[in-house]
């Protein structure tokens, strides 16, 4: 992918959805650079994510899979590995998506898929960042942007955004100022994919 392509682009998500929202609303300014946006996916039935993407007109869907595995694997797998190949993605975005993706998908979809975290990578893998990084203490936490590999948040980094911690804070606002960061970080370095600026890896 080199220079001004056209940047076919999936986001996966289970949740709320505010970074799908952050990156549709940068697309919808014309922030993204050749970025399209072409679908958003869940494997949650009516979750937010789904929603925000109906309110942009942007086509998404609920994808089956088993709810009782923290892994997409088997027949729910190739249903969505069938389901995103009609889109032919150059990207694909992992924004609180929550199910681990296997090899099958990973070497279909090889060095084109990216997540966001919230913490300073390698600190704070797994779930709960935010709140296991402010018990900690730590003064600085904030938020990872990387290549998914089959080593769970484990990676090339991509871009990250520092959030400081003070004295006094709540982990209401620590993690209110880590997902603002989050929207912050997540539609820069998508544009900047788009462009070439950020290289994909070889
Ligand atoms: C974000 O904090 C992201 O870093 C994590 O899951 C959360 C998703 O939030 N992987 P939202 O669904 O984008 O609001």
């Amino acid at each position: 992918l080199n220079g001004y392509k056209h940047m076919k682009t999936i986001i996966l998500g289970s949740g709320k959805g505010s970074n799908a929202g952050a990156l549709l609303d940068a697309s919808s300014q014309n922030l993204l650079g050749s970025t399209e946006i072409v679908g958003v996916f869940s494997d949650v039935a009516e979750s937010g994510v789904l929603k925000i993407a109906d309110s942009h007109n942007i086509e998404n869907d609920y994808l089956r899979s088993d709810s009782s595995s923290a892994k997409l694997t088997g027949e729910d797998e190739q249903l969505w590995m069938d389901s995103l190949s009609e889109y032919n993605p150059d990207l694909i975005i992992l924004a609180g998506f929550m199910k681990i993706l296997q090899d099958p998908f990973l070497k279909k979809f090889h060095n084109s898929i990216i997540n966001i975290h919230p913490s300073l990578l390698p600190s704070f893998k797994g779930l709960r960042s935010i709140e296991r990084a402010f018990d900690m203490g730590v003064r600085i936490t904030g938020c990872t942007i990387h290549w998914v590999n089959s080593d769970l948040d484990g990676g090339k980094i991509i871009a990250q955004a520092p959030v400081r911690i003070m004295e006094g804070d709540s982990l209401e606002i620590v993690t209110a100022r880590v997902h603002a960061a989050e929207h912050m970080l997540l539609p820069w370095v998508v544009s900047d994919l788009s462009q070439g600026i950020i290289p994909f890896p070889k």
